[in-house]
């Protein structure tokens, strides 16, 4: 019966330890999933205003000498930070006649707004 009685204890244990397992990663999923969602917006439609009419909106170059941003994917191996120095500076086209000027020809644009394009580039690039 002692016997008994602690291993029930212990089922009850580890029962809870496991839901509270559980309830934690479901609460970091929620969590991941709101800070994606929340970086959506902001970033696509930057994207969507400022870089669409070289890159294209699926990101696959929307003109001659700008190659495509998803079967490419060199790019995506540098830092956020780097990609956004990138971004400011601009970037000399290797093969053809359109060279991408500093922020995309927007000098408006801050460095926290090119941090979101960056943040919805990725997403992109992931989902295609
Ligand atoms: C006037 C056209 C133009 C605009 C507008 C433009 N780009 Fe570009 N972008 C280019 C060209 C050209 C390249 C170089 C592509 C190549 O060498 O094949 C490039 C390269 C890039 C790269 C590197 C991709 C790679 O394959 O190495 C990124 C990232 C990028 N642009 C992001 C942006 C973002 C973000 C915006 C908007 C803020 C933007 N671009 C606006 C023309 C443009």
């Amino acid at each position: 019966m002692v016997v008994n009685d602690s291993l029930c204890c212990d089922r009850q244990m580890i029962c809870t330890f496991i839901s509270g397992g559980v309830l934690v990663v479901a609460l970091l999923l929620v969590d991941a999933y709101t800070v994606v969602r929340a970086e959506m917006p902001a970033g696509k439609s930057l994207y969507e205003n400022n870089c669409v009419v070289c890159h294209g909106h699926d990101g696959e170059g929307a003109m001659p000498g700008v190659r495509s941003m998803i079967s490419n994917r060199l790019w995506t191996k540098q830092s956020d930070q780097e990609l956004v120095a990138m971004i400011i500076n601009g970037v000399e086209s290797t093969d053809g006649p359109v060279s991408m000027p500093p922020k995309g020809g927007n000098p408006a644009l801050t460095e926290e707004q090119i941090h979101s394009i960056v943040n919805y580039l990725r997403i992109l690039v992931d989902n295609n």
